[in-house]
């Protein structure tokens, strides 16, 4: 059931130190890139990072990143932004979600880590960090990280959000 897999997703911060295995990423890539996309731009560009040092080096991107360096796999969702100048950020979080789906499927644990630009607490030096740390080239925009690993204990879903804030017809 989609909805078990759905369900069970939270987001798992602390990782036994055991490789994920490059099927299990490709797993999670492919699922990462049968997101929906606007005007089917398809702007997705995703960076496998495994190398130890840049893994601790995203880590220091702000203070709510340290589990990027605990975890053996970082993916670092990114889209070409002339592609979809209005519509990157749905496409990328589509696809970000996808992964994290997939990963809690093969009974992975993962995290998103917010790194884009302009929202509250991540200021444009996020990016800028993550760009340097990974040679990403200009014109191109990263919206997150992802932590992939086996997860140290069990992960502990939060229930579903209110069904009362769900309106039928009008509010
Ligand atoms: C856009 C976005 C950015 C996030 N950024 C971070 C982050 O930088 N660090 C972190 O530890 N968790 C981050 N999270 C994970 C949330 O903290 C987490 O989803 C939330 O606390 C709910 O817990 P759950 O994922 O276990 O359901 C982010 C989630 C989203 C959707």
């Amino acid at each position: 059931m989609m909805l078990e897999a759905i369900a069970a997703r939270a987001s798992v911060r602390s990782y036994k130190p055991a490789e994920v295995s490059d099927e299990d990423v490709q797993t999670i890539l492919e699922a990462a890139l049968h997101a929906p996309s606007a005007n089917n731009a398809r702007p997705w560009h995703i960076v496998v990072v495994r190398n130890e040092d840049k893994r601790r080096q995203l880590s220091r991107v702000h203070q709510w990143a340290g589990f990027c360096a605990d975890s053996p796999v970082v993916l670092a969702f990114c889209a070409e932004e002339s592609k979809s100048p209005h519509w990157w950020i749905e496409d990328l979080s589509a696809a970000v979600e996808n992964a994290l789906i997939q990963a809690t499927a093969l009974e992975l644990g993962a995290c998103w880590g917010g790194v884009r630009g302009g929202g509250p607490g991540h200021a444009m030096r996020s990016e800028e960090h993550v760009r340097q740390v990974l040679d990403i080239p200009d014109g191109i925009r990263v919206l997150a990280l992802v932590s992939l690993g086996h997860p140290d204990r069990p992960p502990h879903p939060q229930a579903s959000g209110p069904m009362e804030n769900v309106h039928y017809e009008s509010w």
